[in-house]
């Protein structure tokens, strides 16, 4: 294994273990979580794609790919294969991306941006320069492009849809701060300041879900960034969102045990069809 996948797998291991002990939230708590709405039909032009499941976060090559190949117990859900978009201008080629997708049976590849996280760690990518998009007219599935809680504005929204990807998640910020973990992760005080300094940057989920759809209304917008419940998601479904997503939220559970995943997956199931019972359309659930 090379000296950077090494890299990579520590790194995974250190946001893991520093996530679950301590609080990684922003202090500025997600407007989802404030916002009430009225129990409205959404829009009929909103499709809504039931569950997802990712494949987990690959971010690695060869040999640890394979443990992301779940598709046998997962035959019919939609998985996401997952890598950093600022691997494309470290190296990794379309090819090895379309390896990656047909490893794990993957219905998509979701590049993720993470700007900031990469620049408060140390060790991050910092070439995001004419980023290699060509990989989205390479692959024999659609592209999604992914926040990491920062949340995706209106220009950048703009540009990705131009470039040709399928859907965007909005991972906005109100949740999880990556800015936060990179802070506990620091081995120096400096280090520790710089990270701070941007614990509660980003654009706010809803606000980012606004702006997205006023570019696009039509393009699939998965909500993330501070979700906590089902309640929540019926309310960025409401607000303009097809599709919503969990990270914090469910890794305590999955720490735990995996009936307390299933459990929790169920009570969110539970709170979005209760939320959006009275009008709920069969295709929400
Ligand atoms: C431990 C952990 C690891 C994560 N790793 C990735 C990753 O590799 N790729 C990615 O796109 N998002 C990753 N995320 C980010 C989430 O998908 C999500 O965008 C972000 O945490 C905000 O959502 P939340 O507030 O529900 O946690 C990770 C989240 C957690 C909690």
């Amino acid at each position: 294994m090379s000296k950077n996948q090494n890299l990579d797998i520590e790194r995974k291991q250190d946001h893991i273990e520093i996530n679950l002990p301590k609080n990684v939230e922003f202090t500025l708590k997600s407007e989802l979580a404030i916002l009430t709405i009225g129990l409205q039909r959404p829009p009929k032009s909103r499709n809504c794609y039931g569950a997802w499941l990712y494949a987990g976060f690959v971010n690695e090559k060869p040999d640890t790919i394979k443990t992301f190949a779940v598709r046998d117990v997962a035959p019919d859900i939609p998985l996401l294969a997952n890598i950093g978009a600022v691997q494309l201008n470290y190296g990794v080629t379309p090819k090895e991306c379309q390896y990656l997708v047909d490893v794990v049976k993957a219905d998509a590849l979701i590049l993720h941006l993470n700007v900031l996280q990469e620049l408060t760690q140390p060790e991050g990518n910092r070439n995001w320069e004419n980023l290699h998009l060509r990989v989205i007219n390479y692959l024999s599935v659609p592209v999604i492009v992914k926040e990491e809680g920062y949340g995706l504005s209106k220009q950048v929204a703009k540009k990705l849809i131009g470039a040709g990807v399928k859907v965007l998640d909005i991972a906005g910020s109100g949740g999880t701060s990556w800015s936060q973990v990179e802070a506990y992760r620091a081995t120096n005080s400096l280090q520790n300041l710089i990270a701070s300094s941007f614990i509660n940057w980003g654009i706010p989920t809803l606000d980012s879900l606004k702006m997205v759809r006023e570019v696009s209304k039509d393009i699939p917008i998965i909500a993330s960034g501070g979700l906590k419940s089902g309640i929540d998601g019926a309310k960025a479904i409401r607000m303009g969102a097809n599709i919503f997503g969990l990270a914090g939220q469910l890794l305590k559970a999955a720490h735990t045990s995996e009936s307390l995943v299933s459990e929790e997956i169920q009570l969110i199931i539970e709170q979005l069809k209760i939320t959006m019972t009275r009008y709920a359309p069969a295709h929400v659930l």
